[in-house]
């Protein structure tokens, strides 16, 4: 199966200004998609732009949106509409976590946290699933976490988001099997991002991804003719995502908090030997 042809399509990006989010914008630029890099730090994204623009000599527009407020995507949608641009693919990757026990977190934070997670990536997929469609042969990412797949106490809220975006994207996948859209969940691992300065527990314990490997693997996935609704990314994660399925919900769960719980212990006390692997994000 050849690989997608990039070139004469336009992609947008979202959480474009870091991190994996940045890895995408790069490596569809370089591929020969014009890019729409969305976040909130529009520095960072006119950066990243004139970097595309001069390495790659595709079209870059930057456009600052905070997806945390209401209608994000109808209103991305207007803008794009204005600028004259056909949208071809959508990479759904702005985030973030918060972490604690529940009783304890900032209802407005965690309102924030489903905002951005999960009602604009669905409103965003909703503004644009039918130039999508149309296009025939664009992707609709939809970025997940491995959190999806276990529920997470102390990350409770963003375990419950990832899961739900696992769940709405395989569903996607099947709707747009005859349309030639590519529609694909993809859950990082630890990857070394900016994403464990918003955690009041900062870094977990543990093997960290690249953000390009998290990439690598979502975009050959893709190539390979999307025959998968959903990836894992990285083989040790992919694996233990795998054994899950063999507990008991009881026993998931049970598991689940004690490694969270290790992984930051172990993270915030260097650890004299060599730390046992702990819960992937
Ligand atoms: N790093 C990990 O270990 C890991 C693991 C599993 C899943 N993930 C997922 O991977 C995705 C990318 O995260 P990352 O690791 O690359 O973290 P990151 O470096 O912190 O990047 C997060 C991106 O999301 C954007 N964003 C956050 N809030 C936003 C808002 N209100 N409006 C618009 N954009 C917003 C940020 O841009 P601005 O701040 O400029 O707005 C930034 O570009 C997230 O969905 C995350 O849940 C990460």
């Amino acid at each position: 199966m050849a690989d997608i042809d990039f070139t004469a399509q336009t992609t947008i990006v979202t959480g474009a200004s870091s991190g994996i989010g940045t890895a995408f914008a790069r490596a569809l630029a370089q591929r020969g998609s014009d890019v729409i890099l969305v976040a909130r730090r529009l520095d960072r994204l006119q950066e990243l732009a004139s970097e595309l623009e001069r390495e790659h000599g595709v079209r870059a527009t930057p456009v600052a949106l905070d997806l945390s407020e209401r209608g994000a995507g109808q209103a991305l949608a207007r803008e794009v509409a204005a600028r004259g641009l056909a949208v071809t693919g959508l990479v759904n990757n702005a985030g973030f976590g918060t972490d604690g026990p529940f009783h304890e977190e900032d209802p407005d934070r965690l309102q924030e946290e489903i905002a951005v997670d999960v009602a604009n990536l669905v409103d965003l997929s909703r503004a644009f699933i039918e130039p999508l469609r149309q296009s025939g042969r664009g992707i609709l990412v939809n970025v997940a976490s491995m959190a999806a797949y276990l529920p997470g106490p102390d990350m409770a809220v963003y375990s419950a988001a990832k899961a739900f975006v696992l769940s709405f994207t395989e569903a996607l996948w099947y709707e747009s099997r005859s349309s030639g859209l590519r529609v694909l969940s993809l859950a990082p691992g630890l990857t070394r991002t900016e994403f464990f300065d918003d955690l009041a527990g900062g870094a977990y314990d543990g093997r960290y991804q690249t953000p390009e490997q998290v990439v690598e693997t979502g975009l050959r996935s893709l190539d390979r003719g999307n025959r998968r609704p959903s990836i894992v990314s990285g083989r040790g994660n992919a694996i233990a995502v795998e054994l899950g399925r063999f507990f008991t919900r009881r026993r998931a769960v049970l598991l689940s908090g004690a490694f969270g719980a290790r992984s930051r212990n172990a993270a915030a006390v260097p650890a004299p030997t060599p730390a046992p692997a702990g819960r992937q994000m």
